[in-house]
């Protein structure tokens, strides 16, 4: 029975011609999603174009960060009002990204929002984003976002139900008109999840040694998860956990596991009395950075050593069917898939890519350089999965984070790499773009930095599920030696450009043990010349490196 439509107040809406989602959903400055009608002209077009929604069940839940809850009160009530029958909402609005891909798998919805903007920061000032996640419990494909974008930019009114204040922090249900709320434990089910794949007894075990961690959830929102998994069920101290309350504005923070935003963690893990394991997640829980002492573990390098130690853990016991990675990202897991003879994907970057692969059961484990590992357990990268994979095998190998890794570059080659971000105006980032476009056909013949170039195109992808193509993901020159750069404007910024800058340098023999940034000191010089910085943007030295 539809909803009785005296109760639904349909609001004149306006179109709004900047609603195009980007890299992983549509992320704005708060005070944007704040005009009148923003929000809402949004969600209605996501409704509008995602009709399997009316009459079936949603999942919904953030990152907790600020306008969380304003922006789920008129969510639940559009929900309603659009013909969703059953919503299921993480308590205080709260799930992490990959908690909530889990949930879409597990309850079978139709789809899911999942309210955040990631590792932007929060708070008045900061970021707000939605992310509507399709059945499966994978991020909207390129020809949905699209879809969803048109439709923004031509709606007239939307759909709602008349203001209402709506407890959400109570696990149970309440109604709405003819839909049921219903308000789960955002951790209960996914902390489920990891029992069925890890070793608990063997981690447990290891924390009983004596084995020492810090996990600094950076007042994102696997606070809580940690906290659940790590202290009450494997037995670290509570002290292991830190940054562990989710606050709406992270404590001023970004909530990013890269070195230089979770530079506490890497002050400890390269102090003289750093503990054994390290590690980090960013405001939604989708990252992770490892770090053993004295070292941060290259996410490419992150990625390979799962692959090649996967059998050793309960959930990926019998193999890989395959592996992909993002097209920037180093290629140190096509070795180890060349290795194990099984296919090696490579895909654009943002983690709707993997959806098909892993819908289609092509691959079972899959990454990305920006500190984003999962696997088939879910559709969405996992941090806290990749933090329990790394310590069931360090429990069940009895090696250290260092050792694992000389180990694994001595057999497989080393992969130096490092991304260079480069803050931009957008007139600046699209003339590099445009002019390394244009500079591929000359490349061969310049030789830049003296170095032969063996291939140097822009990156295509054509999904092998459903045979579409996304074109223009990425400028690439490989060189003879073994080098390789890459360039691209990030999808995910809300103001100006950011040219990323991807630098990779192969060591078959596993390297000389120097550090990637001296590694890879000439090849950026020679990135910055092909990419003519200095003429165009007047800046020659990166804003960030990870
Ligand atoms: C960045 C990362 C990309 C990741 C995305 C969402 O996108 O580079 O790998 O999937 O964030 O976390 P970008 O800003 O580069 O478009
Ligand atoms: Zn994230």
């Amino acid at each position: 029975m539809p909803a009785p439509l005296d109760s639904i107040n349909r609001i004149a809406s306006r179109p709004f011609d900047d609603q195009k989602p980007g890299t992983a959903g549509l992320r704005k400055r708060v005070a944007v999603f704040q005009q009148p009608h923003y929000l809402e002209n949004f969600l209605q077009a996501v409704f509008d174009c995602v009709p399997e929604l009316d009459g079936s069940s949603l999942v919904v839940g953030g990152d907790g960060r600020y306008f969380n809850r304003q922006a789920i009160n008129t969510l639940l009530r559009m929900a309603a009002a659009n013909g969703v029958r059953h919503v299921i909402l993480g308590r205080s609005g709260i799930l992490s990204t990959p908690a909530a891909s889990h949930l879409i798998r597990l309850r079978n919805t139709a789809g899911g929002f999942v309210l955040t903007a990631s590792h932007n920061p929060g708070g008045p000032e900061g970021d707000f984003g939605i992310k509507f996640n399709v059945a499966g419990g994978g991020q909207a494909s390129e020809q949905l976002t699209n879809a969803i974008h048109a439709r923004s930019k031509t709606l007239s009114e939307y759909r709602i139900l008349p203001p209402a204040p709506l407890n959400i922090d109570r696990i149970g249900s309440f109604d709405l008109e003819v839909t049921t709320i219903e308000i789960v434990d955002p951790v209960e089910d996914y902390a489920a999840l990891m029992e069925t794949l890890f070793d608990f007894d063997a981690i447990r075990a290891l924390a009983g040694r004596g084995f020492r961690l810090r996990y600094d959830a950076l007042h994102g929102v696997t606070g809580p998860y940690a906290q659940a998994l790590l202290v009450e069920r494997l037995g670290f101290p509570a002290e292991s956990v830190v940054h562990a309350e989710p606050l709406s504005d992270f404590g001023g923070r970004h909530p990013d596991p890269n070195p230089h935003d979770a530079h506490e963690l890497m002050a400890l893990m390269n102090g003289r009395d750093a503990p054994d394991f390290g590690a980090a997640s960013d405001g939604d829980g989708d990252r992770n950075m490892i770090v053993g002492p004295g070292m941060m573990v290259s996410p490419g390098d992150s990625l390979a050593v799962l692959a090649a130690q996967a059998t050793r853990i309960p959930g990926y016991r019998d193999g890989l069917a395959g592996v992909a990675r993002s097209m920037p990202t180093s290629r140190a897991i096509d070795k180890v898939a060349g290795s194990l003879g099984i296919p090696c994907f490579e895909t654009p970057t943002g983690w709707r890519f993997f959806f098909n692969l892993l819908e289609a059961a092509k691959i079972t484990l899959c990454g990305e350089e920006s500190f984003g590992t999962s696997s088939n357990h879910c559709r969405e990268k996992d941090g806290l999965w990749a933090v329990l994979f790394w310590l069931n095998l360090l429990a069940v190998t009895g090696k250290s984070v260092p050792d694992i890794l000389d180990e694994h570059w001595r057999r497989y080659g080393r992969h130096y790499f490092e991304r260079h971000d480069y803050k931009l105006e957008q007139r600046a980032g699209d003339e590099i773009m445009r002019g390394l476009q244009d500079s591929l056909p000359r490349l061969a013949d310049e030789k830049p930095g003296g170095r032969q170039v063996m291939r140097a195109d822009n990156f295509r992808y054509h999904d092998p599920v459903d045979g579409s193509e996304s074109a223009n993901q990425g400028v690439r020159i490989e060189f003879n030696s073994g080098e390789r750069i890459v360039y691209r404007l990030s999808g995910t910024g809300t103001s100006g450009a950011t040219l990323r800058v991807y630098l990779e340098r192969f060591a078959p023999d596993g390297g000389n043990g120097e550090n990637a940034h001296d590694a890879l000191e000439d090849l950026a010089k020679v990135s910055r010349q092909v990419a003519r910085l200095k003429e165009i943007a007047r800046v020659d030295e990166p804003t960030a490196v990870t």
